[in-house]
């Protein structure tokens, strides 16, 4: 059987336009879906929106529109932006389809059915914008602790989900299951703040606001946004539905994608939900870290807000998603700056892997009128040395992938890259060309030999990243995309005699003029 891999990012709030920021959370699943799909997996990608709530009702009445036109509208830009980023989700979800809403009933019920449902009363510190309770000891300097905006004291009749009655197994979850969150600094903090101190009931219910799915026993009160959106990941599925195919095929979730402000809600009360449900947990949850500004938190009000189709339209797709993917640390907040895109473009991009291929195809042309040379006789003395190299980074790529390092990923991608100029430099292919020895000629065969099966390498190791440069790359040395299989990166003779190189190739990355391509990125900054 098919190995399977399911995942997910959160599903976002569609408040407003989407930033680099939740393009960013995009990108990195895409990637890893793709590096999975590569490697054999069949994969199951579910992206949405998370459509409920005061915050949409309050946005919606704002533009004068229903919540439900405001959604609406919202759907078709995100599904736009993501198809223009090339996103292979296989599914995406709005939590006010009806087959959602239907289901969430019935997990309601069983809740309610099994007794993890009470009516109380509600009274804590609220913070609209982030739609979530706090308690006094939580809040910071008096404000919301996670967005630091004024938060109101508000009460209300409320049903809770009985939270403490499910404490004992949390901790004793985690104590089998040490990496269930990713990076374990996130997990400590959770620990340390929430689960240590003693779990508090949650919150399930509103009824000061309509716009959500009404709890099944008590229509006047609607759902809280947090129940109806983390299950999301299995009613996408099928579960509670008419059709569970997927959800029997799919199910655990084998990654779950978010943000590290959302942990909480991933790390504790939905294992709780899932337990309660019978259900297995997913696998592992990885919380990335946030792009930061300058200034700060990305923001309309300080104006320093980038949109993806700024960088898109201007750069293009894959360098956008690069530079993404290359900017983001594992575990910690990473900054955004003109000067850093400007310069990752010239250096990694156009520079390291852009001249690699176009000097190899220009060579191949030179010295061998195109066709790459596949009958190798002599070795030099660096191809030993380049190969090992090879080898070794392939095995760092797949190690950093296969725990989501992202990022560290492509830095040891390009280590191949930089290998590979640095053979070029060593080889010196030009004055074996000149040379009137035989030996000299076969050694030149195999330079261009190893440069295009590394640059084949090359394509398939970044195919997860840049899909389209990774075509390209094949087109420009004629290789099939065939060719884009893990199975065949780290075997050599995999390019077919008389292959013919193309005569002259665009350049993949042309290069950036630096201060006006920085002055164009900060002029738009919104
Ligand atoms: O929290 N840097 O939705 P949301 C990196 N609906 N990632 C960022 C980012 C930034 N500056 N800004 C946003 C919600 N993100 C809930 C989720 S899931 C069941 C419900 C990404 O619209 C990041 O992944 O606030 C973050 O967790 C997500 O967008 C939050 O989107
Ligand atoms: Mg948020």
């Amino acid at each position: 059987m098919e190995k399977k891999f399911y995942i997910t990012t959160p599903i976002y709030y569609p408040s407003g336009k989407f930033h680099i920021g939740t393009a960013y959370c995009e990108v990195l699943t895409d990637a890893i879906r793709r590096y999975k799909q590569l490697r054999g997996y069949d994969t199951y990608m579910l992206t949405g929106l998370d459509e409920h709530g005061q915050k949409i009702q309050t946005v919606a009445e704002k533009r004068g529109l229903t919540p439900k036109q405001h959604v609406d509208e919202m759907a078709d830009s995100a599904k736009k932006l993501w198809k223009l980023m090339d996103i292979g989700y296989d599914k995406f979800i709005r939590t006010t389809d009806e087959y959602h809403c239907n289901a969430v009933q019935k997990i309601v019920q069983k809740f309610i059915d099994n007794g993890d449902i009470y009516k109380g009363k509600y009274e804590g510190w609220y913070c609209m914008p982030c739609e979530n309770y706090f308690t006094e000891s939580q809040l910071v300097d008096g404000k919301c602790p996670d967005c630091g905006r004024e938060v109101v004291k508000m009460s209300e009749d409320a049903y809770f989900f009985n939270m403490k009655k499910y404490e004992q197994w949390i901790k004793d979850f985690y104590a089998e299951h040490p990496d269930f969150i990713v990076p374990e600094s996130r997990k400590t903090e959770i620990f340390k703040n929430f689960i240590e101190p003693g779990l508090e009931d949650l919150c399930i219910s509103r009824n000061t606001f309509d716009w959500g799915i009404p709890m099944p026993n008590d229509p006047e009160h609607v759902l809280y946004v947090w129940l109806d959106a983390l299950t999301n990941y299995i009613t996408a599925l099928g579960y509670a539905g008419d059709d569970d195919t997927l959800f029997n095929k799919y199910w655990p979730a084998d990654l779950h994608v978010v943000g590290k402000e959302i942990i909480r809600f991933h790390g504790i009360y939905w294992p709780i939900f899932l337990h309660a449900l019978g259900l297995e947990l997913p696998k592992q949850i990885y919380a990335h870290s946030w792009i930061v500004m300058k200034d700060g938190k990305m923001s309309k009000s300080v104006g320093n807000v980038i949109y993806p189709e700024v960088l898109i339209d201007r750069y293009g797709l894959d360098a956008t998603k690069y530079y993404l993917l290359r900017l983001m640390s594992f575990a910690q907040d990473s900054m955004f700056t003109p000067e850093d895109f400007v310069d990752r473009f010239n250096y990694d991009l156009a520079n390291d892997l852009g001249n690699l291929l176009s000097r190899t195809i220009g060579m191949i042309n030179k010295y061998f009128d195109g066709v790459i040379p596949t009958e190798i006789n002599v070795r030099t003395d660096f191809d030993d040395s380049l190969e090992k190299t090879i080898k070794e980074q392939i095995a760092k790529v797949e190690q950093c992938m296969d725990t989501y390092h992202v990022s560290n990923a492509l830095v040891e991608l390009w280590a191949i890259i930089a290998r590979a100029n640095k053979y070029v430099d060593e080889t010196e292919p030009w004055k074996l060309a000149k040379s009137d020895e035989e030996e000299d000629i076969e050694k030149l065969k195999s330079v261009m030999y190893h440069l295009a099966e590394t640059l084949r390498k090359i394509a398939i190791l970044v195919a997860p990243f840049m899909p389209e440069k990774s075509d390209e790359i094949l087109k420009q040395l004629n290789l099939s995309t065939a060719n884009k299989n893990w199975n065949l990166v780290y075997s050599y003779n995999e390019i077919p005699e008389n292959t013919r190189v193309i005569e002259k190739g665009e350049p993949l990355f042309a290069r950036l003029d630096r201060d006006e391509e920085i002055e164009y990125i900060k002029s738009n900054m919104k």
